[in-house]
């Protein structure tokens, strides 16, 4: 949660940043702001709204000086106000930060800090940093300054700050990503390496609990004790237009129709290392959130049905509660971020009872990628939107790849491409149940957490409720919510669960349902309102043809209710909170 971008060069930074937290605005929505060092000090400008709404006025573009730092905001401590927008200052104006994470103490340093005089003006965690900084500087030199303040905080941040008359950028990471951009004579400080890829594709991770000291020029990271990291730097392939629209109306339609290509990526990806970690497992825990966590339910079942392995899915935040790993347990994290707090948390828990761990993440030099004995690169590009799509199917090839090896996977693009060519259909019934108070969702086997990820995608950007069944359950008590008009989205392929399917539909029907089946069965036409066609395939390949028509009847719904995709309300992209 939480875009932080910092520039020190020979470019008008004001440009850099605002053009980078349009970039990072996926990380949270709901403020905007700068700060500029140049010889009148340290100037802010910021505000609660989108990027586009605060931040793009002449008065953030006529701020000079060649160094800064930007933020956009998903609050946590405080409301969404001005006030509690980033950047934050001291009393004497000598410092600006941002920060992204939670700083647990703050209440504690607060009161010391109100004790020796200090005015906020914020409800934030935030503010506190500032004022701790300026505490310290009244005795020590800038950076001894920045440092001995972080080492006073608990709880997680990445942190970029400027200090009035100092050429650096200073910054610290805790359990909150943060990279190291180097350019010629520039250097940049950002959550995600979308933000700098305009000006360079040089990156350093930078690891946990890591301090650094940026001019135009160089760079010094060292540990909390002082001692400098000489840590590897990374040239990253991805291309920037990649993190564009590229004529598309929003990201999320431009990312599902990516598929068609960012699959042929990911049926590529390195797995021989990976299938041994599993061959050689017998029980397997998959941790994972959100879409993700869909991913990991097609993997559980295709392990325990095709590899006859102990495989279980775990919801990533409640894994702690419920599992009881061992040095015996091979668990499989699946984040497409890299930096999801809830599964790195359970990852850590894992780790601590001697689990092994394999990670599947599409960014590389992520938070997961740190903790992992084995990493799968999904190699889907950068995903803007914060809804999951190309991602999603990204998993899903390389999760059929360690399955089934590269047999018949080839094909994959091709049925997400043919799969795209309804989409006129589809905009035809998004405008049919747009105005739907509840949507169901039903599928059996491996169409049941295509249904959830179909029930999610709509409810995540069009804030109609929607919730998916595994469609024998309906009768065992969700069929009372179905009456006359209520639509329900059936996922009927011609697989083991076809005749099944129709009895349930049959079900639906009798109780006056809307019934839109997502089938290649021809039959099926008479049984039910409408039908969204799919291309008949190998039975295990159905998710590939039913998930772009899910994703694009999510995309239209939102469209159609005024919302934008891409910027659902209360969400933000990477959630590093627990
Ligand atoms: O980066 P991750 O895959 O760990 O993210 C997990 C979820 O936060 C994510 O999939 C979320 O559910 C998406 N917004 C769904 O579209």
């Amino acid at each position: 949660m939480c875009g932080i971008i910092g520039y020190i060069g020979f470019r008008k930074a004001s440009e850099v940043l605002l053009k980078a937290l349009k970039t990072l605005e996926y990380r949270g929505y709901d403020s905007a702001g700068i700060a500029i060092s140049n010889e009148n000090g340290i100037e802010i400008k910021k505000g609660a709204g989108k990027v586009d709404d605060v931040a793009t006025d002449l008065s953030f573009i006529s701020l000079d000086g060649k160094i800064g730092v930007g933020h956009s905001r998903w609050a946590t401590h405080g409301r969404v106000c001005n006030e509690n927008a980033h950047p934050h200052s001291n009393c004497s104006k000598n410092v600006a930060l941002v920060h992204n994470g939670v700083i647990e103490n703050y209440l504690e340093l607060k009161e010391e800090l109100l004790k020796k005089g200090h005015k906020f003006e914020s409800e934030t965690d935030t503010e506190t940093v500032a004022h701790l900084i300026e505490e310290n500087l009244k005795s020590m030199a800038a950076e001894k300054a920045f440092s001995e303040s972080i080492k006073r905080l608990e709880g997680s941040y990445s942190i970029v700050a400027i200090i009035k008359g100092e050429k650096r950028l200073f910054a610290a990471r805790r359990n909150s990503p943060l990279i190291l951009g180097i350019g010629e004579n520039e250097n940049f400080l950002a959550s995600d390496i979308p933000a700098v890829l305009p000006y360079t594709k040089k990156i350093i991770p930078i690891e946990e609990e890591m301090l650094v000291s940026v001019s135009d020029s160089e760079y010094k990271i060292m540990d909390f004790g002082g001692m400098q990291v000489n840590p590897k730097v990374l040239e990253v392939d991805w291309d920037s237009t990649v993190a564009e629209k590229g004529g598309f109306a929003h990201f999320m339609l431009k990312e599902i129709y990516d598929q068609r290509i960012s699959l042929k990526e990911s049926l590529s990806a390195k797995t021989e290392e990976a299938r041994k970690i599993l061959d050689s497992a017998q029980n397997i825990h998959l941790i994972a959130c959100g879409t993700s966590y869909h991913a990991s339910f097609v993997f559980a079942t295709l392990l325990e049905k095709e590899l006859k392995k102990n495989a279980k899915a775990f919801i990533a935040s409640d894994y702690q509660f419920v599992a009881n790993p061992s040095n015996e347990t091979v668990v499989i994290a699946l984040t497409q971020s890299g930096e999801t707090a809830d599964t790195i948390q359970a990852v850590k828990f894992a780790k601590s009872k001697g689990a092994k761990l394999l990670s599947l993440t599409n960014v590389v030099g992520s938070s997961i990628t740190r903790l992992s004995d084995s990493i799968v690169y999904l190699n889907a590009g950068p995903e803007v939107s914060v809804a999951a799509t190309k991602t999603f199917s990204s998993q899903l090839a390389v999760i059929y790849k360690l399955i089934y090896g590269n047999s018949y996977l080839s094909n994959i693009p091709e049925i997400i491409s043919n799969s795209l060519s309804q989409e006129q259909k589809i905009k035809e019934l998004a405008q049919k149940i747009k105005d739907s108070k509840s949507i169901f969702f039903l599928g059996r086997g491996l169409s049941y957490p295509i249904a959830m990820e179909g029930a999610l995608k709509l409810k995540e950007i069009s804030y109609i409720h929607a919730e998916a069944y595994p469609a024998g359950e309906l009768k065992h008590g969700p069929l009372s919510l179905i009456e006359e008009g209520v639509p329900v989205i059936a996922l009927a392929p011609s697989d083991e669960t076809k005749a099944k399917m129709l009895g349930n539909i049959k079900e639906v029907k009798a109780r006056g349902g809307f019934v839109i089946a997502l089938t290649d069965n021809p039959k099926l036409e008479k049984e039910v309102d409408a039908v969204i066609e799919i291309e008949k395939t190998r039975a295990e390949l159905y998710p590939f043809a039913m998930l772009p028509a899910l994703q694009l009847l999510a995309y239209y719904v939102s469209i159609f209710r005024g919302i934008d995709p891409d910027r659902p309300r209360n969400l933000a992209k990477s959630v590093t909170v627990e």
